[in-house]
């Protein structure tokens, strides 16, 4: 694992953006993995201002998030799909056809997850996957539990999650309970890795990810066993480290 600490916010975003770029250059039909939530906000609009800028072709990009909240539509402002194309797709040339969301209201329960492998497995391997990390650990919604998830599937939310989320919804009672999730075999597939972190609330959990006991309890410490990880976060994520 290799660890880069920034001095705050918006270096460590400006370091993650660079990291996308340079792939989309260098391989432009890529395959990339992507998160929602607070963290990679910064990095979003780091690669919407290189667009802009001409810098950046997403033309033929193909992207894969992480999860989906079961029961929001895609339209739904605090869906993961309208997330993305607030922050990223609309912003940018990617063809929408190449860009997937795990399907949140569509399917029969655990049918979505199975749906979502099989278009990974014909699409190919992705190149760079993008997570943040829950304060519980989790990495996607794979919560600590007894055991490591393989494929994407189905999680209920623990309510430390249902917690920390609840201030993108009115009122907690409105945050899904549940969601799709790729697991942590199918994040483990990609070929490269960027976790990033920031904030003074990670410090402990961010210790435990990258120096702890590798265990399901804390999902995000099986980064350690994956061969190309590269870790971003602040100086106040950095804490512990
Ligand atoms: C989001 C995701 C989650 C978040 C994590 C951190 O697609 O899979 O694992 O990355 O909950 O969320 P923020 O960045 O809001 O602190």
């Amino acid at each position: 694992m290799e660890v880069i600490v920034k001095k705050n916010y918006e270096e460590m975003s400006k370091a993650a953006a660079t990291l996308f770029a340079a792939e989309i250059m260098e391989n432009p039909k890529t395959i990339l993995g992507m998160a929602t939530g607070s963290t990679p906000v910064g990095l979003y609009k780091e690669l919407v201002k290189m667009y802009e800028a001409g810098d950046l072709d997403f033309s033929q990009v193909t992207t894969f998030n992480l999860d989906e909240y079961i029961g929001l539509a895609p339209e739904h402002d605090q869906s993961y799909h309208y997330f993305m194309n607030d922050n990223l797709f609309n912003h940018v040339n990617i063809n929408k056809e190449n860009v997937h969301v795990p399907d949140g209201v569509g399917f029969e329960a655990g049918e979505a997850g199975k749906a979502y492998e099989e278009l990974m497995a014909k699409t190919g391997q992705v190149e760079i996957q993008l997570l943040g990390l829950g304060c519980n650990g989790h990495i996607g919604f794979n919560e600590p539990a007894d055991e490591f998830t393989k494929v994407t599937g189905e999680i209920d939310l623990t309510d430390s999650t249902i917690e920390a989320n609840k201030r993108f919804f009115e009122k907690k009672e409105d945050v899904p309970r549940k969601a799709v999730s790729m697991g942590i075999g199918t994040i483990m597939r990609a070929k490269k890795i960027v976790l990033l972190v920031n904030g003074e609330n990670k410090a402990e959990i961010l210790k435990e990810v990258v120096n702890g006991p590798v265990t399901p309890k804390v999902p995000g410490s099986i980064l350690q066993f994956h061969p190309h990880v590269t870790v971003i976060c602040d100086e106040e994520a950095a804490k512990y480290l």
